[in-house]
């Protein structure tokens, strides 16, 4: 299958974010995911020709990190957390009772039954850097926090019959396609459905307040009402003003 020309501009389009075009392979590889929905050699192809690089660097890349696929997923894939404290939270139950249910073993995708409007693939995988909510699982990279077998299935078999469901700390969950083109950084008008952060993320911030404890000033960042001089300083600042707004509205 050869690469569609308005996503050959795409894949152009990224490397052009960045003073060294290289730096815009990432996301260029989730773009091939979008459009393809796994890296194919005819992606990995395109993104050499247009960052002026080997295709083994390309594929050295594509075949390291796990988030890469080299063979098609479901249009759900589902990853469960079976790191170790999610593992002794029910992750390691979870994962087995839904290779049950779905009849697949690890990465692997399920047949679709007549009748279903989606298929879904499961993944185990390491710590998703959300141990405050063990056991985690992820449709899309999105979170599902909290779960249990029963949950689990739950999720999947409304993915399966088309129903929505939503992430519990952000969007309404969308296709592999449709999320591997916001993770090559196009927006989807998403970004602001759901909370950002939940409570149990939040406990050492209330805490803090509580205590009236404060983070000593920093060089860099300074107060937290300065007004941030850079790009980066906006958004870190940003993210915090949003956290704390929430705490604050959870709290009245
Ligand atoms: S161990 Fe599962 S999110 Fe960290």
């Amino acid at each position: 299958m050869s690469i569609e020309s308005q996503t050959y501009d795409e894949l152009v389009e990224i490397s052009q974010r960045y003073p060294e075009k290289r730096s815009g392979l990432l996301p260029m590889l989730h773009l091939v995911q979008s459009a393809s929905g796994q890296v194919t050699a005819e992606g990995i192809k395109a993104c050499a020709e247009i960052l002026e690089i080997s295709e083994a660097e390309v594929s050295g890349v594509a075949t390291f990190y796990t988030m890469y696929k080299r063979r098609p997923v479901g249009d759900y894939h589902v990853g469960v957390c079976t790191n170790t404290l999610c593992a002794v939270m029910g992750g390691d139950l979870i994962f087995e009772r839904l290779k049950d249910h779905l009849d697949v073993g690890n990465d692997e995708t399920a047949d679709g039954r007549p009748g279903d409007s989606a298929t879904i693939s499961l993944e185990h995988i390491e710590c998703n850097a959300a141990c405050d909510y063990a056991p985690v699982m992820m449709v899309n990279w999105e979170f599902l926090d909290n779960q249990t077998p029963e949950s689990a299935v739950s999720v999947v078999d409304d993915l399966r019959a088309g129903k929505p469901v939503h992430s519990t700390r952000g969007p309404k969950l969308v296709t592999w396609k449709e999320a591997e083109r916001v993770l090559a950084g196009f927006n989807d008008g998403l970004a602001d459905e759901g909370p950002s952060a939940g409570p149990a993320s939040l406990v050492g911030l209330k805490i803090a307040r509580e205590n009236s404890w404060t983070a000593p000033a920093s060089n860099a960042a300074g107060t937290a009402t300065a007004v941030a001089d850079t790009k980066q300083a906006a958004v870190e600042q940003a993210d915090t003003s949003r956290a704390e707004s929430e705490t604050l509205a959870e709290e009245s």
